[in-house]
């Protein structure tokens, strides 16, 4: 019998006893059948008076007046008849039957919050929406609890049963599933965004397979919600994602896009360095020319003879137009004058610089950032995601995810325009992140509002940079600008194959709750193995020995604690669909166990 049960039983006795105690003191106020008189408690009642009682109440009682019913008739005429002390004591005597009949519940509460101590039991969706005055929390449900990491001992098990919710801050702690081929993640992000389109968040979703617009369509329609498409697609909304940068964070961006395209090793950093320089440089005397300002402008000037000759010579002329407006100028108009010539003039020497370097840094540099920009100027991607103008109707923006509560579902053909859609996405992802941040900053914009970013194959648009922005750096802030995310990835290999081991590692740092489905990755295998840790055990180990010539044998029993690991890879192999392994943080402590999964079929 289980440690739950055993506690569980004198309770429920205990519950009985109370309950027949109380319907014995229903029947002494009627004085219903023979009382049995004991010295200090006077008349007594069997409790089978008491349930005979109970059971000759019926629908009547109530809809009759008290006069007309003849069981409670008798009871106002048995207590008029009797002396008012008499009436005092057997109140006094009723009360306290019926308090005793209600001390097994608060006894079982205590043995449920007992227990609840001992298997970590996930907060109560009801404990935190009473907070008054405050907006509902955002609840995720995750799955339910096997109870099977709490059976084995692991010491932040989770009670068989038991309801698994992300409630408030625990959502913005970040989710990364992990699972093989087929294993259930989609069908579980399925049920984590429906959640989030139930309740009042705004969510973007990056259609990096490409086969989730629907998907998130048909989820948006059950929650009676809007989702705008954006880039590609029937109906889609066209953009403009140089909307709003600044030269120096196109450069970063760049930066943080080169790594998707090189890698972490240190060859591919130099060329992310000179090529955010140049970024940085060109796009600044771009930003003369707001038609032209953007990463297909970028490519064009870069690889487009015509077009480079056409703006350096526009710049020139610019210039000499600037200087002799500096001359006849005074005052603040003249120094902001200076100012933009300065700026323009460091531009030209970022540009000069590069075409100093040998022919193999310019030839190299040039390479990787033609791995992101190439596509962009392919026409439907450029009108899609580089539209000069803000198209017709509403102009986008990522702030509305706060702002109004907005649904984005960012499609980029991946197998279309390979590297240059991932990296348009992910230049998506930045922009986001950008807009997160100024919610961070600035007090006037909607700051309760949750917003939810979906990412499932993540490693295809993942960014992890030492400096900049780039997802880590954007998940470490997620609690202060009201963000949640779930990412997901077959294994830990695909991840740490782009990002490079330390980079992968800074990321999965900031998911701090991880779930893995079904998987044979050795290195997402080892890596929840090293996680969940090791439990000691009492090996316990029997002998008998019987000396020679003796009847008798003498036994002798030994006990030796033992290291032993939490589970063993064969857990990952044998979860059965639709179960996963969850090692999550709720309310700032661990709490793992082996859950089936919430899942949505569309
Ligand atoms: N609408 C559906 N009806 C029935 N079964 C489905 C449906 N969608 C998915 N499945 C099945 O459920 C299982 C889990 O699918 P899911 O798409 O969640 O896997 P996954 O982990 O996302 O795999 P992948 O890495 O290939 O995307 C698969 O066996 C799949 O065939
Ligand atoms: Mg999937």
């Amino acid at each position: 019998m289980s440690t739950y049960l055993r506690l569980r039983l004198p309770g429920a006795l205990m519950l009985t006893a109370g309950a027949l105690a109380a319907t014995e003191s229903a029947a002494s106020a009627i004085g219903a059948g023979p009382a049995h008189h004991l010295p200090i408690f006077g008349d007594v009642y069997s409790p089978l008076d008491g349930i005979r009682w109970l059971s000759a109440l019926n629908g009547h009682c109530v809809i009759q007046p008290w006069q007309q019913h003849t069981l409670l008739h008798r009871a106002v005429t048995h207590r008029c008849a009797t002396h008012p002390s008499v009436i005092l004591a057997i109140n006094a005597k009723a009360a306290a039957l019926f308090a005793a009949g209600f001390v097994p519940f608060a006894g079982l509460r205590l043995v449920e919050v007992a227990v609840n101590a001992q298997t970590k039991k996930g907060r109560s969706f009801a404990a935190l929406r009473s907070v008054e005055g405050a907006p509902p929390p955002l609840v995720i449900e995750i799955g339910r609890a096997t109870g099977e990491l709490n059976k084995l001992g692991h010491a932040a098990g989770i009670r068989k049963g038991q309801r698994v919710r992300l409630v408030g801050p625990d959502v913005s702690q970040d989710t990364l599933a992990l699972g093989g081929k087929g294993a259930g993640k989609t069908l579980w992000i399925n049920s984590v965004l429906l959640q989030t389109l139930q309740q009042d968040c705004g969510a973007l979703v990056f259609n990096v397979k490409g086969d989730y617009d629907g998907t998130a369509l048909e989820l948006a329609r059950r929650a009676g919600r809007k989702v705008r498409v954006i880039g590609f697609g029937e109906g889609a909304e066209k953009i403009n994602l140089n909307n709003g940068i600044s030269p120096e964070m196109g450069a970063a961006y760049m930066s943080a896009l080169l790594l998707l395209a090189g890698g972490q090793d240190k060859g591919a950093m130099f060329w992310n360095q000179t090529g955010a320089n140049l970024t940085r440089g060109v796009l600044g005397l771009l930003q003369c020319f707001p038609y032209r300002y953007s990463f297909p402008g970028l490519y064009r000037y870069l690889f487009v003879k015509a077009e480079r000759a056409e703006v350096d010579a526009r710049i020139a002329e610019l210039l000499t137009k600037w200087r002799e407006a500096a001359k006849s100028a005074t005052g603040e108009r003249r120094a902001a004058i200076v100012e933009q010539i300065t700026y323009i003039e460091g531009c030209i020497l970022e540009v000069a610089n590069f075409h100093e370097q040998t022919h193999d840094i310019q030839s190299g540099t040039r390479t990787h950032l033609s791995m992101i920009l190439s596509k962009t100027v392919v026409p439907e991607v450029e009108n899609a995601f580089f539209l000069p103008d803000e198209g017709d109707g509403k102009p986008f923006r990522f702030e509305s995810l706060y702002e109004d509560g907005d649904v984005f579902v960012i499609n980029c053909p991946l197998q279309e325009y390979g590297l240059s859609a991932a990296a348009i996405m992910a230049f998506a992802k930045l922009q986001f992140y950008a807009a997160m941040e100024k919610r961070r900053i600035r007090k006037d914009v909607n700051r309760t509002r949750r917003v939810g970013l979906f990412i499932d194959e993540c490693q295809e648009i993942t960014t992890c940079s030492r400096e900049g922005m780039s997802d880590h750096t954007a998940l470490a802030k997620s609690r202060d600008t009201g963000m949640f995310s779930v990412w997901a990835t077959q294994s830990m290999s695909a991840l740490t194959a782009k990002l490079g081991d330390e980079m992968a590692a800074a990321l999965v740092a900031n998911l701090r709750n991880r779930i893995v489905f079904r998987s044979e990755n050795k290195r997402t295998i080892e890596d929840v193995l090293y996680l969940l840790g090791q439990i000691e055990f009492d090996r316990k180990s029997t002998s008998e020995t019987r000396q020679p010539g003796s009847w008798f044998k003498s036994k002798g029993e030994t006990h030796a604690p033992q290291l032993q690991a939490v589970a063993n890879p064969a857990l990952f192999r044998s979860l059965r669909a639709s179960h996963a392994l969850a090692l999550l943080s709720i309310d700032n402590e661990s709490a793992d166990d082996v859950l089936k999964m919430a899942q949505v079929f569309v």
